[in-house]
């Protein structure tokens, strides 16, 4: 059945460009947000793509562009949802920027500190907002523990561990193993989910220096089997591993663990774990560890309302802040300093040594 469309416009109308895997989530969250937030056009280089995602969210063929710049050009919108291989993402947003468009734009906000710095400039220009799409500060247990950690009651936090972890899950696509698209593997494609959010738990901090490893150990071998199915050993040319350590000028400490494929007992895990002077906190279990008059103490913390969808709030969220001139609900500033920290493990394994970030 046709889309009931209401006689008076929507207040926010959305060009969506690329509309593979993840666009579904976008475009399910842009609905759920109709009337306010429509995706009035989308864009793919590929014709498919296009069908597909056009006939199933009912957009107007007229509406379907092969490339960005016509779609720019032609279609009457306020903002650009880019969901496009990382390789791409700041081409696409930076050009949307110019064209006086709001952008948010899947993470990571694009795979090198300079694309970010170039992106920032054209915000800068614009007047317009940028938006990363970093999904799991939108989670009710990441906005919860934010929340609580205003509060204090960890004291001074001068230590974090950041993981994510899976066992045997490589993401098969082309988009994601070559390194001319996707900037890197586990460390740019979930790495940069767990070390955002650890970040914005401590406050965003200044990175002095990173040392780590980001080597390829498993991923080219063709008796390791994976979750998701097969890739392509010969084009797989990014690690699946990643490890490292960062130093703050704050004097804090963070270690971080990614991998996509690591010979490790659980299939699939996140941790965060926050140690601070006075008690230590666990996401995503909620859990705060302390000592009170010699005992230790062990709090879970829980909500009385912990059903959302972190995508589909992230959406929501920007859409706010352009409707009302509002900033970034996550800055391009923030996403910069966790591009700074993964370049710099990136450089830390080639050179052998820490590197200053
Ligand atoms: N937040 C999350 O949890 C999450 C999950 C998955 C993917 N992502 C991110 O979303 C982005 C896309 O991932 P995906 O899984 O949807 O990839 P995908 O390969 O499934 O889809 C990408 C689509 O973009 C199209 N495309 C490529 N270059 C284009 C261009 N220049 N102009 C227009 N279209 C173009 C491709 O044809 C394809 O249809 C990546 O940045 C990825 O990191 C985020």
């Amino acid at each position: 059945m046709a889309k009931q469309r209401p006689k008076s416009q929507p207040r926010l109308k959305v060009g969506l460009v690329g509309c593979g895997g993840i666009s579904h989530v976008h475009l399910t969250g842009w609905d759920r947000l109709y009337p306010q937030c429509e995706v009035s056009a989308i864009c793919d280089i590929l014709p498919e793509a296009l069908e597909r995602r056009g006939t199933e969210f009912e957009i107007p063929p007229d509406q379907w562009y092969s490339t960005h710049e016509d779609m720019l050009k032609k279609a009457d919108i306020d903002a650009v949802d880019v969901c496009v291989p990382n390789g791409a993402h700041a081409e696409i947003s930076i050009n949307a920027l110019r064209a006086g468009k709001h952008v948010i734009c899947e993470k990571p906000l694009a795979p090198t500190p300079n694309e970010i710095r170039r992106m920032i400039a054209a915000r800068d220009e614009s007047g317009k907002i940028l938006m990363t799409a970093q999904h799991q500060r939108f989670l009710r247990s990441s906005q919860n523990l934010r929340a609580y950690l205003d509060t204090e009651a960890l004291g001074d936090v001068y230590y974090c561990r950041a993981h994510f972890l899976r066992r045997r899950n490589l993401p098969v696509r082309p988009s994601f193993i070559t390194k001319s698209e996707s900037g890197g593997g586990p460390c740019i494609d979930i790495g940069v989910h767990i070390l955002d959010l650890a970040l914005h738990f401590m406050g965003f901090p200044d990175p002095v220096t990173v040392t780590g490893i980001t080597p390829c150990k498993l991923g080219k071998r063709t008796d390791i089997r994976g979750g998701w199915g097969e890739w392509d050993r010969e084009r797989m040319s990014v690690e699946d591993f990643a490890a490292g350590f960062v130093r703050f000028a704050n004097g804090a400490a963070l270690s971080l663990e990614c991998s996509w494929l690591l010979n490790i007992k659980e299939r699939e895990y996140q941790r965060i774990v926050l140690c601070g002077t006075e008690a230590g906190a666990e996401w995503p279990e909620l859990t705060i560890h302390g000592e009170e008059a010699g005992c230790l103490t062990d709090t879970k913390l829980s909500f009385p309302d912990d059903r959302v969808d972190g995508h589909h709030t992230e959406l929501l969220e920007f859409a706010l802040a352009a409707l009302k001139g509002q900033p970034s609900p996550v800055p391009p500033e923030e996403s910069l300093i966790v591009m700074r920290i993964l370049n710099g493990l990136y450089r830390s394994y080639e050179t052998g040594r820490e590197v200053e970030v």
